[in-house]
C-alpha cells in the first residue's frame, strides 16, 4: 500500500547464505512473514528484472480483472488527471511490461518504472525517485487477496502510483520528495516525512469544481475505500496543512478516518518546496495527533 511506510519499519535480514550476491529482503512489519518478492535477484540498488514471462495466464487474468474492476469506478471519484492517464498503462489483458511503460513516461516526464521485488529500504526507495525512477513491484497477489493485500503487490504499484506520473506537476513533487527523502533521513525526520507521503501520495483527495475527489494510489487502487473516501460521511476531509500533516499518525490496516484535502497539484508542490529543515524542528516540538483528531484550525471540507 505505501511504501514508505514499509520501508519505514521494514526489518533487513541478514543474507542467510553468508554472501552477498542479492539485496537484502525487507518484509513488512516485524518481520515475521517471509518477504515474497526474490531479493537474491536484486542489484545493489534494489532494482531486478521485471521477468515478465514467469506471469501464469492466471496472473495475467487476474490483473485484468482488478484493473476492470477499478477503472469502472473512477468517473465521478478520481480525479481527472488519473483518469486521462489510466489509458496509458495500455490493455489491461495482461500485466503491464515496465520496459513499455517506462518508454511511454521518459517520453512524457522524464520518469521510468524500474522493477523490484517487493518492499525496498527508505534510502534506497529516495533514491530512486530522486532520480525520477519508481520502483514497481514484480509479483501479484493471490486470488483470495482479490479485494485486500497487506503489501503493495504489481496492481497496486502500477495501477495506483504511475498513472499520475504522466502528470507534469505531480511527476515533479514526487521526484522532490525523493530529493527530500534522502536529506530527511540525514535529519533523522524520515517519520515526518512519511506521513506527508501517506495523507498526499498515498491516500490525497484533491477539490475539483465537480467536487471533491481521490488522488492518492493507496485509496485508486482500493475496490472499496475509493468510494469510501468520496461519498462516505463517516471520515473527515480537511484541507491540506504540511506542518498538520507531518504531526498526524496514520492508520496501516483500515481505511482512513481523515483524508487531506488539495486544491491543486500546483499548490501541492509549492507548500512542500521550502527548506523542511527548520519545519521538522518546529514540527518535533508539537505534540503527535491521532489520525481522526480535529483541530479548531482545521478546514473541514
Ligand atoms: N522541500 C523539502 C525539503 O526541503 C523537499 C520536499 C519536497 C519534500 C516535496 C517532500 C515533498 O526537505
Ligand atoms: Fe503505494
Amino acid at each position: 500500500m505505501a511504501e514508505v511506510t514499509a520501508v519505514a519499519s521494514s526489518v533487513m535480514a541478514p543474507d542467510p547464505r553468508g554472501i552477498n550476491r542479492g539485496a537484502a529482503p525487507v518484509t513488512y512489519g516485524h518481520g515475521e512473514r517471509a518477504p515474497r518478492g526474490d531479493y537474491a535477484q536484486a542489484n545493489a540498488d534494489y532494482t531486478c528484472e521485471q521477468d515478465w514471462r514467469t506471469y501464469s495466464a492466471a496472473d495475467h487474468d487476474l490483473y485484468r480483472r482488478l484493473h476492470e474492476r477499478q477503472a469502472a469506478q473512477l468517473p465521478g471519484l478520481a480525479c481527472e488527471e488519473f483518469i486521462a492517464a489510466v489509458e496509458q498503462l495500455g490493455s489491461p489483458s495482461q500485466i503491464p511490461r515496465f520496459d513499455a511503460l517506462s518508454e511511454k513516461l521518459r517520453r512524457a516526464t522524464g520518469w521510468e518504472v524500474v522493477a523490484v521485488p517487493g518492499l525496498i529500504p527508505e534510502e534506497a526507495f529516495f533514491s530512486l525517485l530522486s532520480r525520477r525512477r519508481f520502483p514497481v513491484t514484480g509479483w501479484i497477489r493471490k486470488p483470495e487477496e482479490f479485494d485486500y493485500v497487506v503489501e503493495p503487490d504489481v496492481f497496486h504499484d502500477l495501477f495506483g502510483h504511475v498513472p499520475l506520473l504522466f502528470n507534469p506537476m505531480f511527476a515533479d513533487y514526487m521526484q522532490a520528495y525523493g530529493a527530500g527523502g534522502l536529506k530527511a533521513s540525514r535529519l533523522g525526520s524520515c517519520e515526518h516525512l512519511a506521513r506527508l507521503y501517506w495523507y498526499t501520495v498515498e491516500f490525497g483527495m484533491i477539490a475539483t469544481p465537480a467536487g471533491l475527489r481521490a488522488y492518492g494510489a493507496g485509496i485508486l487502487s482500493s475496490a472499496g475505500e475509493l468510494r469510501y473516501s468520496v461519498n462516505s460521511s463517516a471520515p473527515q476531509r480537511l484541507g491540506f496543512d504540511l506542518e498538520r500533516i507531518m504531526r498526524t499518525r496514520y492508520k496501516i490496516d483500515s481505511y482512513q478516518s481523515t483524508y487531506f484535502v488539495i486544491d491543486s497539484f500546483k499548490q501541492l508542490f509549492d507548500a512542500t518546496a521550502p527548506d523542511f529543515g527548520p519545519i521538522y524542528q518546529r514540527v518535533a516540538g508539537h505534540v503527535e495527533l491521532a489520525a481522526d483528531d480535529r483541530l479548531p484550525t482545521d478546514r473541514v471540507f
